[in-house]
């Protein structure tokens, strides 16, 4: 029989959590009560000021069409009127500004838009893994650039090789940053800025978790000045509003960037449905709406507890600024996987293994703060009871 499965998908990184999944389902199946620390899916409702909106924009025919390539014009509105309010800065609407199927979407193609085949990628070591498979897809060739718990989770743009940076097209950036909680600030971006500016790189900068901070608002990238010349920015509603499952975020930044992952998606996807535009509109005009802060200050104490029971636990943890993970270092003498199956198998809660994000991410696990206080507690409870 022909196997119709394209080689680009063998170049694909391993994924390593399908053993994680197998134990899970497979203590689960055992009767256990297994607390599932590894999902980074908000655990509570989306706010009911927008569900009530969308229960309203469902029934309006006009929301029935297709969608508009670039977006709804409320859709592009509210995210201008968001950057302008929350980042002081304001994009133009037209050329600037374009609406996205999730923050997801716009990774996975922006290569397909700006990378040539054989071209290089930056990517962060930990990071997300959408990086890599988008520039895979792209026939381009990731280069991991390490970060590193001593430079705050930066990665240290002095020590990529010179003709690293000559032959790369794309760097991307993640802060607030999933898996480490860390955040970056503008100090930071106007010297990624600068570094694109001298190699002639654009930065792609990942922002779907800047509205879950817990102390300091997270910068954009584009407050920097001139970083539109050099950059563009991703949002997501999937994180800030628990809209995981609507799948509606934007790009933003450059124009002939937006230009062309336009062109990208006019080709591959008719946008989002327009009540999910029109909605999620609503949802922006309201950033710091009661219901949102009061999500904020749920992921706060659920952060409190797990930093404070890891850290009674001799377990190196810092608190994270913002983002809804607690990024923690493994015991010394035990891989991330080796901690990950130990705490799996012996109470049955399932953490992720910080290799999962990267050969840099070796030695640390993940803790997604997406279950309710009471269980957090009891998890912790039960990982103090592991003897290492
Ligand atoms: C760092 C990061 N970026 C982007 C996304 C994608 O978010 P969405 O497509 O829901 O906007 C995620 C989701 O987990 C993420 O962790």
């Amino acid at each position: 029989m022909t196997n119709w499965r394209a080689e680009r998908l063998g170049q694909l990184p391993p994924y390593l959590f399908v053993e994680i999944d197998r134990k899970k389902k497979e203590a689960i199946a055992a009767g256990k009560d297994v607390i599932n620390l590894g999902i980074g899916d908000p655990d509570s409702p989306t706010p009911e000021f927008i569900v009530e909106r969308m229960s309203r924009e469902i029934h309006d025919p006009a929301n029935h069409s297709y969608p508009n390539g670039a977006g709804h014009p409320d859709f592009l509105d509210a995210c201008v009127g968001f950057f302008d309010r929350r980042f002081g800065v304001t994009p133009d609407r037209t050329s600037e500004v374009t609406a996205v199927i999730g923050s997801k979407e716009a990774i996975g193609h922006l290569p397909l838009a700006v990378v040539n085949p054989g071209e290089t990628v930056l990517v962060p070591d930990p990071g997300y893994p959408v990086y890599t498979s988008a520039t895979i897809f792209a026939g381009a060739i990731p280069h991991l650039m390490p970060l590193r718990a001593g430079n705050g989770w930066l990665p240290d743009l002095d020590a990529i090789p010179a003709e690293v940076a000559a032959k790369a097209r794309l760097m991307f950036l993640n802060y607030p940053n999933n898996p480490t909680g860390a955040v970056a600030d503008v100090a930071f971006f106007e010297k990624a800025v600068a570094f694109a500016r001298k190699h002639n790189i654009l930065i792609a900068h990942d922002a779907a978790y800047s509205e879950v901070f817990f102390e300091v608002r997270p910068p954009s990238i584009l407050q920097v000045d001139g970083a539109a010349d050099v950059a563009v920015e991703f949002h997501s509603l999937s994180k800030s509003f628990n809209m995981t499952g609507w799948r509606i975020g934007f790009a933003v930044g450059n124009a002939s960037v937006i230009a062309a992952l336009k062109s990208v998606k006019d080709n591959v996807d008719s946008g989002q449905f327009n009540a999910i535009q029109r909605t999620a509109a609503d949802a922006l005009n309201h950033f710091d709406h009661v219901s949102v802060r009061a999500m904020i200050d749920l992921y706060r104490e659920r952060r409190d507890i797990v930093t404070a029971a890891l850290t009674e636990c001799a377990v190196t943890v810092e608190k994270p600024g913002a983002s809804f993970y607690v990024w923690a270092k493994c015991p010394i003498g035990y891989t991330s996987m080796d901690f990950i199956s130990m705490v799996l198998d012996e109470v049955g809660v399932v953490l992720i293994p910080g290799n999962g994000f990267g050969n840099c991410g070796e030695g640390y696990f993940r803790i997604a703060l997406t279950v309710d206080a009471d269980r957090m507690r009891e998890a912790m409870a039960r990982i103090k009871t592991v003897s290492w």
